[in-house]
């Protein structure tokens, strides 16, 4: 079996080509030079301080890339990529292995992915490693809509003690939600690297409501034109309905704000009241993802539960 190495700098102009070709071969797509080159997957997470990306090659040129983040005790891998005209010879299995390894590094209670629910290579795949599929993940979208935004909801804008006080503000909630959950490192990347910015809602001076961790624009996950809520979440308990509704309110003001046409969000039906009142509201999903998990627990995605995200 080929060995996994650490992707490096170097590789990433050609694993970003991998990842858009082997899922443009995927889908279907004709024009493979023109897909998925308004938005990106490699640049933005790679190095981060809470990934890890992992590369394997084929007669001594890169066959393949996968991604491994930590959000706390939860970890995720994906975009997983292999050259198309090197399929189905084993080599998607030692990314999947390096991943699950760097979960059992990280000590993570729960791991994840998410896949196509209508392959059953994907599913099959994914199972030899433990992970079973449990709720779909549709991804919905809903057109931005000019409003105000809350005082102190930019990350951004905050001097460095405050931000620091927010994000640990944002960890006391997602901990509350499932023990030792973390968006810190994301939130911090994501201002850092100038993807988007985390959108935060107080109740008072210093509660924390909700938060959003928004990427937009080309040169993030989110694409043209878009404003992708790449994970968000409210306080659990009384009221949590409540501020779902000024997150979402917030997200669309913000999209509008940095001119973006549309707010692109996940969520996992098993968070039942969240997935319908997103409905109410007008989202409406563009693709269905299957989450897969190991151990086959429902981690964060459970009634009760108001969060937003997909695992891409
Ligand atoms: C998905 C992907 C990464 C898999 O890479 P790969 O190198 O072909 O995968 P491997 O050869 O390591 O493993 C594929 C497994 O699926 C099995 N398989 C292939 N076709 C299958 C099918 N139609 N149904 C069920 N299993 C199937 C293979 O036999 C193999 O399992 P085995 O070793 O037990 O026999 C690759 O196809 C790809 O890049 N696809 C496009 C991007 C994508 O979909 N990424 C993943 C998104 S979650």
């Amino acid at each position: 079996m080929a060995d996994v190495r650490p992707l490096v700098e170097g590789d990433l102009a050609e694993a970003q080509r991998i990842v858009r070709t082997a899922f443009g071969t995927f889908l279907g797509v004709q024009d493979l030079e023109n897909f998925w080159t308004d938005f990106d997957y490699v640049y933005g997470r790679h190095g981060a301080e809470h990934t890890v990306s992992f590369a394997i090659d084929d007669d001594g040129r890169l066959a393949g890339s996968n991604f491994a983040t930590r959000w706390g005790s939860v970890g995720f891998f994906g975009p997983l990529s292999i050259r198309a005209d090197l399929w189905n010879r084993g080599l998607a299995q030692p990314l999947v292995a390096a991943a699950s390894e760097a979960f059992t590094r990280w000590g993570v209670s729960h791991a994840g992915l998410c896949t196509f629910p209508h392959s059953t290579k994907h599913i099959w795949l994914y199972q030899k490693f433990g992970f079973r599929p449990r709720f779909l993940t549709p991804i919905m979208a809903v057109p931005a809509r000019p409003g105000s935004l809350p005082e102190r909801s930019r990350y951004s804008a905050l001097a460095p003690d405050e931000r620091r006080a927010a994000e640990d503000a944002t960890y006391a909630l997602t901990d509350a939600i499932y023990d030792g959950l973390d968006l810190r490192g994301e939130i911090r990347t994501v201002a850092a690297r100038n993807l988007g910015d985390t959108l935060l809602l107080w109740d008072g001076a210093s509660r924390l409501a909700g938060f959003a961790v928004c990427h937009w624009g080309p040169a993030s996950e989110a694409g043209a034109d878009c404003l992708f809520i790449k994970f968000g979440a409210v306080r659990s308990g009384a009221g949590a309905d409540l501020r779902f509704a000024r997150l979402l309110d917030a997200a669309g003001a913000l999209a509008a704000s940095v001119g973006m046409g549309k707010v692109l969000a996940g969520v996992n039906t098993a968070r039942e009241e969240a997935y319908a009142q997103m409905a109410a509201r007008g989202f409406r999903a563009v693709v269905n993802v299957v989450t897969m998990h190991r151990p086959n627990e429902p981690g964060y995605s459970r009634p009760g539960v108001y969060a937003l995200d997909d695992w891409r």
